[in-house]
């Protein structure tokens, strides 16, 4: 069994085959109903529990029909309505958990919270987002790179706005796969020192420039992403706000970009604030692609978790 804790805790070699493998399931399955399930059923007789303690829309739909598509049965858990919430400790919610569930996917706030449940789990433990990452969305957005554009490795792909916890899984992504990243933002909201330092350590070339306009030049992919994330203080609002307007991806910003690059945003996005809705709707933007193939990149993390 594996667990999926982050990019650069996989194996490159690894983190590809599952890239393979959710182009080939994606093609398997084109023109069936979503609910349809798949010829094989690698996860018949498998239960999947879905906790969060943070709220989701693509996370939980996409692996609820993911596991659904695969023949497993699922479990939806908020985090407020377990003994989690009240006291249990992570240790024994793992323990417990892994006597009725064949896997466990969790989104939380501390990444000490995925560490702990993973290290006292018997079970494949999946990280559908903590404040610091979020792997299976990179895992969607490399798909996503390569269904358009071919091979992502030697591309310039360029962050606008917060070093969050998707620009951190970014740059680990960036190492394992082999593509070049330019971070633009302000420097208070730069990524951690150590996710650029892994991506540079695995020969990627990591550029801060702090000139929207100069960091686009020559970008195969501009990505940004809300510019308040889920564990950000209400009370820091404004002050983002006031320092990350400088780095809307708007069309003036995308014009500079390679005329064949692609716009990607995670979602959900907060229109016309991180990226206007010219860009979001337009001809480079390939957001609900994304979004429609975490579906397909995590059915193949599961079954890699479960050793198929
Ligand atoms: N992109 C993403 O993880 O979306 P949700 O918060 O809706 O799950
Ligand atoms: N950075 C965002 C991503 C949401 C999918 C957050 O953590 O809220």
């Amino acid at each position: 069994m594996n667990h999926f804790l982050d990019i650069h805790k996989t194996d490159a070699a690894q983190l590809r085959g599952m890239i393979d493998a959710a182009h080939a399931m994606k093609a398997a399955r084109k023109g069936r109903p979503k609910g349809a399930p798949d010829d094989d059923q690698p996860l018949k007789g498998h239960m999947v529990a879905l906790i969060f303690e943070k709220p989701s829309t693509r996370t939980r739909v996409s692996f609820d029909v993911g596991v659904r598509q695969l023949g497993g049965e699922t479990m939806v858990l908020s985090g407020k309505e377990m003994q989690l919430g009240h006291g249990e400790t992570i240790a024994d919610t793992a323990r417990v958990l892994s006597r009725y569930v064949d896997l466990i996917m969790i989104r939380t706030f501390e990444e000490a919270t995925l560490l702990e449940m993973a290290e006292h789990a018997t079970v494949p433990v999946i990280n559908g987002l903590t404040n610091r990452t979020h792997p299976c969305q990179i895992m969607a957005d490399v798909m996503t790179y390569e269904e358009h554009r071919g091979p992502i490795a030697g591309k310039k792909v360029v962050w606008c706005g917060d070093g969050n916890n998707v620009a951190a899984s970014f740059l680990h992504a960036a190492g394992q796969f082999g593509f070049d990243f330019t971070f633009t933002g302000p420097e208070t909201l730069d990524p951690e020192d150590k996710f650029i330092q892994f991506a540079r350590e695995k020969g990627s070339k990591v550029t801060i420039q702090r000139d929207p306009f100069t960091a686009v030049e020559g970008a195969d992919l501009v990505v940004t992403d809300t510019w308040v994330s889920m564990h950000d203080p209400e009370s820091a609002k404004e002050r983002r706000h006031n320092q990350l307007r400088p780095y809307q991806v708007n069309e003036q910003l995308m014009s500079r970009a390679k005329s064949d690059a692609l716009f990607m945003h995670c979602l959900p996005a907060h229109r016309n604030d991180e990226a206007t809705s010219a860009v979001m709707d337009g001809p480079h933007s390939v957001i609900f692609d994304e979004a429609e193939n975490r579906l397909h990149a995590q059915k193949a993390v599961m079954r890699w978790c479960l050793g198929g």
